[in-house]
C-alpha cells in the first residue's frame, strides 16, 4: 500500500465505527421516514446525517477532494482531478427501516480518475470489506482469496426483483441455469456475496454510488464488473451492472444479449 492509501485507510476505518455507533443509536432512537421519488425509495434523516458526517471528515482531512454522494452534492467525475470520493451512507435503505438488517455503508475513493481504494462495510455484523488495485481484498484484517472462477451452473446469483419479475432482457433463463436466485435488497451486501464466493454474480440496474465501492473490489479480485453488454463501468451513468466469476460473465452476458 502506497502511503497515501495507508492513511486514507486508517481515516476512513476509524468513520466507519463512528458512522455504526450513529446509526445503531439514531435508529434505535426512531427514524424519519421519506420517500424519495416512490414508496419503494425512501431516505431517512439517518442517510442525510452520515452522508454529512463523511462530508465533513473528508474536507477536513483531504480537503482538496470532490465529492458525489447520493443525498446531497454531485461533483463530476469526468472532469476530476486529484481525490475523488463517491458516498452511498445507508445502501438498502428499505431493509434499514423495515429489517433493521441488510444494509451497508459504501465509500469509493479514485485518484485521477482512477481506482484507489472501495470499502464496503456490512454496519450490523460489524465487517469492513477493504482493498483496491494492487492491495487485493481484506475482510477486517483478514484477506480473501479470489472466488474460484465457478461456471453458472454452480453458484446462486443475485438480482434485482423487478428485473427478475419482468424477465427483464432473458433473466428468467439466466436464474433456471443457475443454482438458483436471491434477492438481498442491498447492492453492498450483494457485491460481498460475490466477493466472498457466496455467490456467483449480481446484477442489477444501479447508480455510481451503488456500484462504485464494490467494482474496485470486484476488480481486485480478479472479477467480471461491467454492464451486461460488456461496457466499462464510468462512475457517471446508471446501468445494468454485472458482476460476476469470469466465466459466469461471459455465460450470463451471451444468454441476455440473445433476446
Ligand atoms: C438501493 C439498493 C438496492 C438496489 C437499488 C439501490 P439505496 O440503494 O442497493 O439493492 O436494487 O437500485 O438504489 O437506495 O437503498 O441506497
Ligand atoms: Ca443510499
Ligand atoms: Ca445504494
Amino acid at each position: 500500500m502506497t502511503e497515501q492509501q495507508k492513511e486514507i485507510y486508517r481515516q476512513v476505518t476509524k468513520w466507519f465505527h463512528e458512522a455504526r455507533n450513529r446509526i445503531l443509536e439514531g435508529r434505535a432512537r426512531g427514524l424519519d421516514v421519506q420517500n424519495k421519488t416512490s414508496r419503494l425509495d425512501l431516505v431517512t434523516n439517518i442517510d442525510k446525517e452520515i452522508e454529512c458526517f463523511f462530508r465533513e471528515k473528508i474536507n477536513e482531512n483531504f480537503s482538496d477532494s470532490a465529492i458525489l454522494g447520493e443525498e446531497g452534492n454531485k461533483a463530476d467525475f469526468k472532469s476530476s482531478k486529484g481525490l475523488f470520493w463517491v458516498i452511498d451512507p445507508i445502501d438498502g435503505t428499505m431493509n434499514f427501516v423495515k429489517q433493521a438488517a441488510n444494509f451497508a455503508s459504501m465509500i469509493a475513493i479514485y485518484q485521477d480518475q482512477k481506482p484507489l481504494l472501495g470499502f464496503i462495510y456490512d454496519v450490523i455484523h460489524d465487517r469492513l470489506y477493504w482493498g483496491g488495485p494492487g492491495i487485493g481484498v481484506y475482510c477486517n484484517k483478514e484477506q480473501l482469496p479470489a472466488p474460484k472462477n465457478i461456471q453458472l451452473k454452480d453458484g446462486l446469483l443475485g438480482v434485482n426483483g423487478p428485473m427478475m419479475l419482468t424477465n427483464y432482457r432473458n433473466l428468467q433463463e439466466v436464474i433456471r441455469k443457475s443454482a438458483g436466485a436471491r434477492i438481498y435488497g442491498s447492492a453492498g451486501i450483494e457485491f460481498i456475496h460475490v466477493l466472498t464466493g457466496q455467490c456467483v454474480g449480481y446484477l442489477s440496474h444501479l447508480r455510481p454510488w451503488d456500484y462504485a465501492a464494490g467494482s474496485i473490489l470486484a476488480e481486485s479480485l480478479n472479477l467480471s464488473v461491467k454492464t451486461i453488454d460488456g461496457k466499462l463501468l464510468d462512475v457517471v451513468s446508471s446501468e445494468d451492472v454485472l458482476v460476476a466469476t469470469k466465466n459466469a460473465y461471459i455465460e450470463i452476458s451471451a444468454l441476455m444479449s440473445a433476446k
